[in-house]
């Protein structure tokens, strides 16, 4: 070694010696907020909050890459597991509003010429006012904030759609650009663009239902059994989609199959925001309600299942407890303060009790 090259390798290790460890792991505060909003809200699809906490970190510090979608993400998975409802939570988080995104039923769009609804038709055709575009620079700024000008579009049921919607979609994914009928351009570069699909949907519950009776006993099973879905996943979406379209996807997450404990959770939040729907009810009676734990094993046998996931949960609990609980509340039979049990017949069926002795003590304390 030279003099020079030996006296350039000191100065090397000097700068080392100075320079401070690093964590490149943390995240910024507003990132971790977000996190755990998803956290709180999303069982059991840990990959899938990684994937847009990442994305969202990167577009707050302005390191998003230029010229294409903040991000393309690909949802495949069992059918009730969160797929769509991920997205929902996402514009909940940055927005306050469960809506706060676009959403293109690409089932909607199978035929060429539905397309129109998607961009418009071009000048002079027939409809051409009639059919405002769903997808236009203004509809993706409708939720923007002063803070945040991020946009959510989700493509829905990716595999149904048509070619001449595939075009489009291709475009957005590579270029952030979409021309509409009337030949103006819409930018995309400010959008997360979520995919869903149902791909492998037959396959995935079959796995789901020959595995689940060990998986609710063994951990082991349960993760070959993840592992099998994802991999039957995968492979269905490789022989579907084009090499180009599954190159332009930051990310393929493979939602997992809800385990029972998991779907208990489930129950637990949706519960949660029904409680949350009667304390905000403006001008009505605002209660407490509780079920037993058979009567949460009831909601779940009736809404929950291996092959459906979470999918009926929601209107179960709407039709059994929701409706009962208005009915109780229109006809004055609870008031504000009352804690209301809700047990299981002997008969079968629900029984709502009103737990006195718990409201007093409860309004007590407060
Ligand atoms: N992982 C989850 N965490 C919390 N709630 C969930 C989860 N998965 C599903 N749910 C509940 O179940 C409902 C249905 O889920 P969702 O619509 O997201 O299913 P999906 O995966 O999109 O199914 P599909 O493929 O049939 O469209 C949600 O609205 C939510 O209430
Ligand atoms: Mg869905």
């Amino acid at each position: 070694m030279t003099d020079e090259s030996t006296s350039r390798a000191g100065s090397a290790v000097q700068e080392l010696v100075d320079a401070a460890a690093l964590d490149a792991t943390r995240r910024g505060e507003d990132t971790r907020e977000f996190e755990g909003f998803l956290r709180s809200r999303i069982v059991g699809q840990d990959a899938a909050i990684e994937a847009v906490t990442e994305l969202y970190q990167m577009f707050l510090v302005g390191m998003a890459a230029p010229d294409r979608p903040v991000g393309n993400l690909l949802f495949l998975g069992p059918t009730g597991s969160g797929k769509t409802y991920v997205v929902e939570v996402v514009a909940e988080a940055l927005f306050g509003n469960t809506h706060a995104f676009i959403k293109v039923d690409c089932a909607e769009f199978q035929e060429h010429h539905e397309i129109s609804k998607l961009i418009g038709s071009p000048p002079g055709y027939i409809g051409h006012l009639h059919t405002p575009p769903l997808l236009t620079q203004e509809s993706l700024a409708k939720y923007h904030t002063e803070k945040l000008k991020l946009s959510l579009v989700l493509f829905d049921e990716i595999e149904k759609a048509s070619e001449a919607l595939w075009q489009l979609l291709l475009g957005i994914l590579d270029k952030a650009s979409l021309t509409l009928g009337d030949n103006s351009h819409v930018d995309l570069s400010q959008c997360v663009i979520f995919m869903t699909s149902n791909l492998g949907a037959t396959e995935m519950s079959n796995l789901a239902e020959g595995g689940l009776g060990f998986a609710a006993q063994a951990p082991a099973v349960d993760n070959s059994l993840d592992d099998k879905i994802s991999r039957t996943a995968t492979e269905a979406a490789r022989r579907k989609f084009s090499p180009e379209f599954m190159n332009r996807l930051d990310k393929v997450v493979v939602f997992k199959t809800l385990r029972p404990e998991q779907l208990a959770q489930v129950l637990e939040l949706e519960l949660a925001k029904v409680q949350g729907r009667i304390t905000r009810a403006v001008g009505q009676s605002h209660f407490t309600f509780r079920c037993t734990p058979e009567v949460k094993q009831w909601l779940l046998q009736e809404g929950t299942d291996p092959k459906y996931g979470a999918r009926h949960l929601k209107r179960v609990i709407e039709r059994n407890i929701v409706y009962a609980l208005a009915n109780l509340v229109a006809t004055k039979q609870v008031t504000s303060g009352d804690c209301i049990e809700i047990g299981l017949k002997p008969t079968g069926g629900l029984a709502f009790t009103k737990a006195a002795v718990v409201a007093s003590k409860q309004s007590a304390a407060e």
